[in-house]
């Protein structure tokens, strides 16, 4: 392929390159310097911080970063350089963001960013950001640029393009775009639209116009390893189960001889969390199961069978079935449900560790997803759809220290992490259940009557399901039990039964969910199964609506 040149780039080639010092004290101009003279890293874990500027995309470059084994955490751009200190920094990352850098309140970029004199890629807005506190020039573009581009290269050799093809198709979702480099800068590449869609210093700062994260940049996983591995010297020797070391390393120290209470919910969050810190501190750990009686068929048994057999740990079984049962008569507003469900969970859980004495810590499974969205719900407003409660919403009051192993792991790490303690695959594998459980999938009133049909809907849905081998393919299939009637035949009689509905999907994160498109013969069975041994059913529906305008859960 004929590398082409624009005559723009080849104007800046020959820019001289500014002293990094220069760079300093435009950035120091142009966004409030907080200077933090703290030159020494901490030696601990090898990392890169990406700074999150509000984009949908930071938590993905965080995915990616991970999945090339180098460790990363997402940060606020307004925090400061005691944030990372923690983190063995080899690089930073300016994620993407909504915003306009030539607005009055645009969002920057700390000076810490510039001063340590990290390598730095800005993604996006990221670049925008780049250009503009380095002194370039960032505009409206004439044309958007949304969707598929041609990336073109005007400079192989840079270390950003090793192992690309000259030409590659990207992906971009920009309103603006950088007029003038910042001195020191040039075009490494160019677009159809964006003349300037890659830019290069002389001090490994890097800017990219297109998203290297998202699947439609096919060569974006190359883009980000050459960073993180060939320009910040990142070893690419991180994986979850470096975590497991560590982790047990710092609950040893942190919990002494102190006493550890964890909550388990039977999903893999709360097994992992267990797990781990039984492996640093034994039998100091107690977990507490709580029966809220709204869980599926054999499920109390099952989770009480692995935790006090196979895994051999301290575990308190609560049957508070009819406490709950008691708490949700009459309740058919569904967020009155899980109200009701998230305090009797507290009061119950408050009683038994009452009698418990000596507890100083609580571990919980919180994940790194989670962190991630509580900080962003700080700075964001979101229309709140569902009140969610697990076993974390536990009572302040209490005032246990928080042991948080998982904090900083994904869902898939957080598995591959459960599997390397020995925990079962059934157990790691399990699709999520939530913490209101079945009273969220009957509709209106829940019952004992009511459960007890919908538990043995959902077993015949779950086996089906796994019979086919599309378990491990979906994340999550069950059945609700909907509030409405119909007439049916059944032999030559009338029938007058309930309606249970049967939702697949198919989700990576839940936020979003596509329903699944099961194949016709295991939808089948399904159905003739459930009027068959479910007396009280006599009709089935499969549920096709995606998230959104759906969610997963009907309540
Ligand atoms: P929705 O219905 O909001 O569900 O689309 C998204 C995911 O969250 C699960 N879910 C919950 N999990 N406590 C939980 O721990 C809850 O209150 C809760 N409500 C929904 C749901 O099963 C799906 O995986």
């Amino acid at each position: 392929m004929v590398k082409k040149k624009t005559p723009q780039s080849r104007r800046i080639a020959i820019t001289d390159h500014l002293e990094f010092s220069s760079y300093l004290e435009i950035a120091q101009k142009k966004g409030g310097l907080v200077a933090d003279r703290e030159t020494e890293l901490r030696k601990s874990t090898e990392g890169v911080v990406i700074i999150d500027f509000g984009s949908q995309y930071s938590h993905l470059i965080a995915r990616r970063v991970r999945e090339l084994n180098v460790y990363c955490e997402v940060i606020s751009h307004t925090d400061k350089w005691d944030a990372v200190k923690h983190i063995n920094l080899k690089g930073v990352i300016l994620s993407g963001g909504p915003s306009s850098v030539y607005d009055d309140d645009a969002p920057l970029a700390q000076t810490w960013v510039y001063e340590k004199r990290l390598p730095i890629l800005g993604i996006c807005y990221g670049m925008q950001v780049l250009a503009h506190q380095l002194g370039g020039l960032v505009s409206p573009s004439t044309k958007r640029e949304y969707g598929h581009a041609v990336l073109h290269q005007n400079y192989s050799e840079s270390p950003l393009f090793g192992h690309l093809d000259p030409s590659m198709p990207v992906w971009m979702s920009h309103g603006d775009q950088i007029q003038g480099l910042p001195p020191g800068f040039r075009a490494l590449g160019y677009t159809d639209n964006s003349p300037i869609a890659v830019m290069g210093g002389d001090k490994d700062i890097f800017g990219l116009q297109f998203h290297p994260e998202v699947a439609h940049t096919p060569q974006g996983r190359q883009i980000l390893k050459n960073f993180l591995v060939d320009i910040c010297g990142c070893r690419a020797k991180w994986t979850p189960l470096n975590v497991i070391a560590e982790a047990v390393e710092t609950i040893k120290k942190t919990v002494g001889d102190g006493k550890v209470l964890c909550a388990l919910s039977g999903g893999v969050d709360s097994a992992v969390t267990a797990a781990l810190v039984h492996r640093a501190v034994g039998d100091q750990l107690i977990c507490i199961f709580v029966n809220n009686g709204l869980l599926r068929l054999e499920e109390a048994e099952r989770v009480q069978n692995t935790f006090e057999r196979h895994l051999n740990m301290n575990f308190i079984y609560v049957d508070a079935s009819r406490r709950f049962i008691e708490k949700l008569k009459g309740v058919i507003d569904p967020e009155d449900k899980r109200k009701k469900i998230g305090e009797e969970f507290i009061r119950v859980f408050e009683d038994e560790a009452a009698s418990i004495p000596n507890i100083n810590f609580l571990a919980q499974g919180t994940l790194y997803s989670d962190v991630i969205e509580s900080k962003t719900a700080e700075t964001k407003s979101a229309a709140k759809i569902k009140t969610h409660h697990n076993v974390g919403g536990l009572p302040k009051e209490m005032k246990l220290k928080l042991l948080e192993p998982l904090r900083n792991l994904f869902k898939d790490e957080i598995r591959g992490v459960g599997r390397a303690l020995d925990l079962p695959e059934s157990m790691i594998n399990r699709q999520p259940f939530p913490g209101p459980g079945l009273a969220i999938r009957v509709l209106g009133e829940v019952t004992e009557k009511k459960l007890e049909i919908l538990r043995a809907c959902d077993w015949i849905v779950i086996d089906e399901i796994k019979a086919a081998n599309l378990y491990d393919q979906l994340w999550q299939a069950f059945a609700v039990l909907t509030d409405a009637r119909s007439v049916g035949v059944m032999g030559d009689s009338r029938t007058y039964g309930h309606v249970v509905a049967v939702r697949a999907v198919e989700s990576d994160d839940a936020m979003t969910a596509d329903w699944a498109r099961l194949p016709y013969e295991v939808l089948s069975k399904i159905s003739s199964r459930i009027v068959n041994e479910v007396p009280e059913v006599n009709r089935v529906t499969y549920d096709i609506t995606s998230k959104p305008p759906g969610t997963i859960e009907w309540e």
